[in-house]
């Protein structure tokens, strides 16, 4: 794999999910091209809006990447409207969008005990009905992500190296079923 996609940590400053998907950008961009969409600038989904210039840069940022890496908190147990809202955007047409047959992997992350663990089913679930490839691996979840975050850095080690190893499982798994569209999924 080499260009990835991290789509979804949250907007707020100090947010943990967002120092956890930096950590993994430093550490994974000696062996990957690896860009960030800010989905906090896209409308709200509606269809009357036709294709507004920040859809077609997600659209096509997902596109040009070989894999997409999801880095979400859980909200109320799912996933954030944010992250909704992006996924909708780039969703239609539908079974035919540019999901389709993209290798995906999710890692979520709590302030909580249980690191997101039910919204990683959620994003999981979506990412199926759009025909995504969704990597099979061990859940990555990140649990008491706040506790891990000092002044904006992801400071645990053993987190980062857990999906360091997935990471790099997932590339070469990526590298296997490829992301042409066409293929068979
Ligand atoms: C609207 C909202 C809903 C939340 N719901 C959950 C939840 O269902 N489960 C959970 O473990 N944490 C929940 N939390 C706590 C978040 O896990 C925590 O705020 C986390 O730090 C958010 O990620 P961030 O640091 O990247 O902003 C919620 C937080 C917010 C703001």
């Amino acid at each position: 794999m080499s260009k990835l996609l991290i789509l979804g940590p949250s907007l707020r400053e100090a947010s943990s999910s967002a120092a956890l998907a930096r950590a993994l950008t430093k550490r994974m961009s000696p062996k990957m091209a690896i860009s960030t969409f800010e989905i906090g600038q896209l409308p709200h989904y509606n269809a009357d809006l036709g294709k507004p210039d920040a859809v077609a840069e997600l659209i096509a940022a997902i596109d040009a990447a070989d894999g997409v890496l999801f880095v979400t908190p859980e909200y109320n147990y799912s996933i954030p409207g944010v992250l909704k809202n992006a996924i909708d955007w780039a969703s239609r047409p539908a079974y035919a969008s540019v999901f389709r047959g993209k290798p995906c992997f999710v890692v979520t992350t709590s302030g909580g005990a249980m690191g997101g663990v039910r919204a990683q089913s959620h994003l999981k679930y979506i990412l199926n009905g759009m025909l995504a490839r969704v990597f099979p691996w061990q859940e990555a979840i990140v649990p008491f992500a706040n506790k891990k975050t000092e002044e904006g850095r992801f400071a645990d080690e053993e987190t980062i190296s857990f999906i360091e190893t997935a990471l790099n499982a997932f590339a070469d798994w990526a590298r296997l079923v490829g992301t042409k569209e066409g293929q068979e999924i």
